[in-house]
């Protein structure tokens, strides 16, 4: 993630601050006693609801759920298919992160659908654990040429 133009806490809008606090809070829930980091994850719903979840481990480390898949499932469970962002930040046990946490390849295609659901661009910001290291991006840009509902055949 080196070469990156990042942006700070400070250059957030309102609306993007309050989802990075929230991402920041869901850490505190976090079930990570194997790899001991704590992730949180923020989706701002359509209609401003915020809908946020940490990652959960599992014994059989394969059937782990990140933090923002968790948040995706936790907001279908309410009702929620339309976002217009997610924020995700995370936290080591004794140190934080150099870097932006990035959502992973998982991640990025369940984004990708929630993507193509929503009204408008989905905004992905993430943040590393000092705040001052933000990367606000869009989930086309993660995931260029992704396969999405809008392709399947009908
Ligand atoms: N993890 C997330 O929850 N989201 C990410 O964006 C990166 C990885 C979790 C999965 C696992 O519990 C831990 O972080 C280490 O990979």
């Amino acid at each position: 993630m080196t070469g990156q133009k990042y942006l700070d806490y400070a250059d957030l809008n309102k609306s993007q601050q309050k989802l990075l606090d929230a991402a920041k809070k869901a850490t505190r829930n976090a079930y990570s006693p194997y790899s001991k980091f704590r992730v949180g994850a923020a989706l701002l719903t359509e209609s401003g609801h915020i809908v946020a979840a940490s990652n959960v481990e599992n014994a059989a480390y394969g059937s782990t759920i990140c933090a923002e898949r968790s948040a995706l499932v936790a907001a279908n469970a309410m009702g929620y298919r339309s976002f217009k962002a997610i924020a995700v930040i995370a936290a080591g046990e004794k140190h934080g992160t150099n870097y932006p946490t990035a959502p992973c390849g998982a991640c990025r295609q369940m984004l990708y659908e929630a993507s193509q659901l929503s009204k408008g661009k989905m905004q992905v910001i993430f943040s590393n654990t000092n705040e001052d290291k933000i990367i606000v991006s869009d989930i086309e840009t993660l995931l260029p040429f992704g396969f999405g509902p809008e392709d399947m055949a009908k």
